[in-house]
């Protein structure tokens, strides 16, 4: 059984193939009245036109002949024929005695698995990474954790910006700075001395120097053509870029808590282009227009004209599309996935639909093997993609660095920590920080842009990630506490509605899993995250656990506690959120 829906679904098929009704429409799910009933199903209303009879008569047949009573009472009809369903307290505790010992914790695996590859992250080398790849990393993480504990074999890749315009324009800005590289000593002097600042101030100078400066916008093109035909000096100063780069967004990437299986940048995918080009060719796919190579990916039908693939400038470099392309021949040919999942801003759009088309004319890959996965912006209070008050970009190094800040101040007003020591508070400050920051963004569809507020993000109120390291931390002290005392968990019996609730939460695991997997969207965790915390909560409030008397009744309300915290720290896990022992 993947749930209590699939097993209600079970019985109901069965009766409608009994009475003759097509069992296409025996589906049950989860009611959204809940004071009405638990789960419904509407498939009386539904075949009732090719029956020929009023909905509320093939309700009551329904009824009438429901057998699996230890599952479910026979449902009661409401409105227009509306079943309404209640499971047995028998069948909710066996369900919720499952959860507690499944390694799952109640979710089910995907039937065959499959080699995903997810692209995420995709910071670019001498920019640092700042808040657009933040959800970028949030995300992909995420979809990365879902895809494997549903029993995928999954890689990540960070797909580092590293073989673009942009090293041109680094290199040739060194040339200036260090007039020429005639001096090879000054030269590698430079380079051993070189720092993620220095990056950061040569980039942007050098990007707005280019606008205005066409002798020096030419001389950057060609510095990246002749980066990318392995010239010297300049195939040296990009491995150093690259080093320094890397380094510094290592080091991000673990505050996150993002990592990947592959730490591949676009420039690994270099030693594959000149194959590929040939490749195109010989297939009459690539034609040149002004200088250029392309590949047409227009096709009947669009709505608007999608403009071709750049594969070879006109100064003879490989473009960011070139890179993605041969990059999908690398991966086909070193690790062969079933799906690939690009999880990068919605922006892109078209740069990914080119890419994909191009790949599925050239019979790379079939074009329902690669996704975009995009997302939405996150904001500033004008609606804007988010800037810092001087109106730059935010690094993402200082973003972690505010949440931190604010965190430790929210964790000094609620009076927590003060009995830590300075390591386990600053543990814990990180934790609340970076769960306030993911929850924030993972409780949106992916989709949906979302206003940058850390206060809001941090409260330990409402549908936030601190509030759910509370409610995590909370059942863990007591566990403890009944540990202490020698209380054990035993066979959970739910009889009262808060241990039911807590039951039925505990239930939904496993659609929000299937969910999230299947929209490749992981706000179904966060919603299933704060729905079993409130249920907790319920049931903490109504059914003493150390304080009841009755033995079998305290073992079970423990086994509850206990199965409550696995599954929502798997949850929590899903999402890249770790909690405290204590806070
Ligand atoms: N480096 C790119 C950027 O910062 C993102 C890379 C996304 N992944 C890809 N395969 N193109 O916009």
């Amino acid at each position: 059984m993947t749930d209590l829906a699939a097993a209600l679904t079970d019985a109901m098929k069965a009766i409608f193939r009994q009475l003759d009704l097509d069992a296409g429409h025996a589906g049950v799910r989860r009611s959204d009245r809940p004071d009405l009933g638990e789960f419904q199903a509407n498939g009386a209303l539904a075949v009732a036109k090719q029956a020929g009879r009023k909905p509320q008569e093939i309700a009551a047949d329904i009824s009438a002949a429901w057998r699996d009573l230890a599952l479910a009472d026979a449902p009661t009809i409401a409105g227009a024929g509306f079943l309404n369903f209640r499971v047995t307290d028998a069948a909710l505790s066996a369900r919720a005695d499952t959860i507690a010992r499944d390694p799952l914790c109640g979710a089910s695996p995907v039937a065959a698995a499959r080699k995903v590859l997810v692209d995420y992250g995709g910071p670019n080398v001498a920019k640092g990474m700042h808040v657009g790849h933040l959800r970028a990393s949030i995300i992909g993480e995420s979809l990365k954790r879902v895809f494997r504990f549903r029993g995928d074999q999954v890689w990540g890749d960070a797909h580092f910006g590293d073989w673009g315009f942009q090293m041109g324009l680094m290199i040739s800005a060194l040339e200036d700075e260090l007039n020429g590289f005639a001096d090879g000593e000054a030269l590698s002097r430079r380079l051993k001395a070189l720092t993620l600042d220095d990056l950061e101030e040569i980039y942007p100078a050098a990007s707005a120097r280019a606008k205005e400066d066409e002798a020096f916008r030419d001389r950057a093109r060609k510095a990246t053509a002749a980066l990318q035909a392995g010239q010297e000096p300049h195939r040296t100063i990009w491995a150093a870029m690259r080093v320094v780069s890397m380094d510094a967004q290592k080091r991000d990437f673990a505050s996150l808590g993002v990592t990947f299986d592959l730490w591949r940048g676009e420039a690994d995918a270099d030693p594959f282009i000149a194959d590929m080009v040939q490749d195109l060719r010989d297939k009459n796919l690539l034609e040149p227009d002004q200088g250029a190579q392309i590949v047409r990916v227009a096709e009947e039908g669009d709505k608007r004209e999608l403009p071709p693939l750049l594969v070879i400038s006109s100064e003879g470099s490989a473009m960011y599309g070139t890179t993605d392309l041969a990059t999908i021949v690398q991966r086909e040919s070193e690790i062969d996935p079933d799906l690939y999942l690009y999880v990068v801003d919605q922006r892109q759009g078209d740069h990914f639909e080119q890419v994909f088309r191009a790949a599925a004319r050239a019979g790379y890959v079939a074009r329902d093997q690669v996704e975009h996965i995009g997302f939405g912006t996150m904001n500033g209070p004008d609606g804007k993609p988010f800037k810092t008050r001087a109106g730059g970009v935010l690094k993402l190094h200082d973003l972690i660095g505010q949440a931190e800040e604010r965190a430790r101040a929210r964790l000094r007003e609620a009076d927590i920590g003060a009995d830590f020591s300075a390591d386990e508070f600053e543990d814990v400050a990180h934790k609340v920080a970076i769960a306030a920051l993911k929850f924030a963004d993972l409780v949106n569809f992916r989709g949906t842009s979302y206003v940058f507020d850390l206060d809001r993000f941090m409260s330990f109120e409402g549908k936030t990630g601190p509030y759910l390291l509370y409610a995590a931390v909370r059942i863990k002290s007591i566990l403890r506490k009944a540990d202490e005392q020698g209380a054990e968990p035993g066979a959970i019996r739910v009889s009262t509605p808060d241990e039911r609730g807590l039951a039925l939460a505990l239930d939904g695991f496993s659609a929000a899993c299937m969910q999230a997997y299947d929209k490749r969207a992981p706000h179904f965790i966060s919603e299933h995250a704060y729905d079993l915390a409130q249920a907790f909560s319920a049931f903490y409030a109504n059914c003493p656990v150390l304080g009841e008397a009755d033995p079998a009744v305290r073992a079970s309300r423990l086994a509850l506690a206990a199965a409550a915290l696995k599954q929502l720290e798997a949850a929590l896990d899903l999402l890249g959120i770790a909690a405290p022992q204590r806070m």
